[in-house]
């Protein structure tokens, strides 16, 4: 088997990194950035933290802050004329995945053939061009999009959220500053980091796996095992936060050159009808579906229990497997993780869109990536069986 291994040009990873954010793009040439985030990072003031380096180096960044969470297609047009209206040379994505996702779909579509849309992109299309390069700077520890060759674009005449690939979507550069975490509030911060923790968990068990993304999941898993509760709990412990943000990172290059699998095909649906948080619905999904596939890879799944350090050397593969199912189910309870039914998702609406959501999870493609692959009907049993 050959593996392709994608990662940006250059990552600058460390505490207050995001002041160097001008000194990056000088490397690359780069001085005339659209800067894409969203409101609340405007309205809060945290988007001075990359526009005030950039000032002080001479240069006076124009901001486009209208992402949404789960980014729409039509955002991303009004992104693009944003970018077309000035005369830039580079996007930042500045915030969380949606920002992020929002740089990476504008600089694909700013590239496109007159009249192609953003679904024109999506999986099993290729999206390798892009308009300009983009210098992603994440603000929370979850996605890892800083780090990967995707962006999640939500289709407003469908309501579907669609998975674009493509070395249009791999950025140029990151800047990987731990600091900025620190304001995430808990309830974000759990999701996001479970998020990452289901990316290095998926590619670890993908139909892709590979020794190189092995490598960085298992390395983050390590680090996310161990201090995602320290990070829920003390917002300003130092060192969860920059465990978390690395090991956010290292899970984005292990599934972006592995894949995600099961719980991230059938997150998406869930994501973009009830318009949960992207790590929450991971988390509603993350202890059933580790389940359905538990014995189709059972080494990998107990090497997983070993290094997020739930289970030992000494367990054999059949309790370290258990040991892992037992961790998820008690980490979304000490985390707060409710139920669809938690959230307040009826059961008739629910009910009713699971053929459509079981068909927009298989077309995903991720699915297939699972060591156990579900037919439609065994994904609706799986939507059943964690509703309530
Ligand atoms: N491209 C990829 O590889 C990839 C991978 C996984 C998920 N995604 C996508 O990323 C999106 C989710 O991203 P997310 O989970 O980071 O959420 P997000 O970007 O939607 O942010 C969630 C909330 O947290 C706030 N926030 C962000 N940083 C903060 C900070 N430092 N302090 C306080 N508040 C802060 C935001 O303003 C927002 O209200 C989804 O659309 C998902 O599909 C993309
Ligand atoms: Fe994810």
């Amino acid at each position: 088997m050959t593996a392709t291994i994608v990662s940006p040009r250059l990552m600058r990873i460390g505490g207050g990194s995001v002041g160097q954010v001008a000194e990056v793009l000088g490397l690359f040439g780069l001085s005339r950035p659209l800067v894409v985030t969203d409101p609340w990072m405007a309205s809060s003031g945290t988007v001075e933290r990359c526009l005030e380096p950039l000032r002080q180096a001479g240069i006076t960044a124009a901001v486009f802050a209208e992402t949404v969470p789960d980014p729409t297609d039509t955002v991303i047009e009004a992104g693009v004329a944003a970018f077309r209206a000035g005369d830039y040379d580079c996007l930042i994505g500045f915030g969380g995945g949606s920002p992020m996702d929002t740089a990476k779909a504008i600089a694909i579509l700013a590239a496109a053939v007159p009249g192609q849309k953003m679904r024109d992109f999506k999986v099993p299309a290729t999206a390798d061009k892009a308009a300009c390069p983009v210098l992603c700077i994440p603000t929370t520890a979850g996605t890892g999009s800083e780090a990967t060759r995707f962006t999640v674009i939500t289709d407003t005449g469908t309501d579907e959220k669609m998975l674009i690939a493509g070395l249009g979507a791999l950025p140029l550069a990151a800047i990987v500053d731990f600091e900025l975490t620190y304001s995430v509030p808990p309830r974000t911060t759990a999701d996001t980091g479970i998020d990452s923790l289901t990316h290095a968990l998926e590619a670890y068990v993908s139909k892709r796996a590979n020794p190189h993304a092995d490598s960085l999941a298992l390395s983050a898993m390590r680090l996310i095992g161990r201090h995602l509760r320290s990070a829920y709990h003390k917002p300003r412990d130092a060192a969860a936060r920059e465990a978390m943000m690395l090991g956010a990172m290292q899970a984005g290059l292990a599934f972006s050159n592995a894949s995600v699998a099961l719980v991230h095909g059938m997150s998406r649906p869930i994501g973009a009808h009830f318009h949960v948080p992207h790590g929450l619905s991971n988390a509603m999904l993350l202890p059933a579906v580790t389940e359905f596939g538990l014995n189709d890879a059972l080494p990998r799944y107990a090497e997983a229990a070993r290094a997020i350090g739930v289970a030992t050397t000494e367990d054999a593969d059949q309790v370290a497997g258990s040991k892992l199912l037992e961790e998820l189910r008690a980490l979304n309870q000490e985390l707060g993780v409710p139920t669809p039914q938690g959230y307040g998702i009826a059961r008739e609406t629910w009910e009713g869109l699971l053929p459509v959501m079981a068909r927009q999870a298989l077309a995903s493609g991720s699915p297939g990536n699972n060591p156990r692959v579900p037919d439609e009907s065994e994904i609706v049993a799986l939507y059943r069986k964690v509703y309530a």
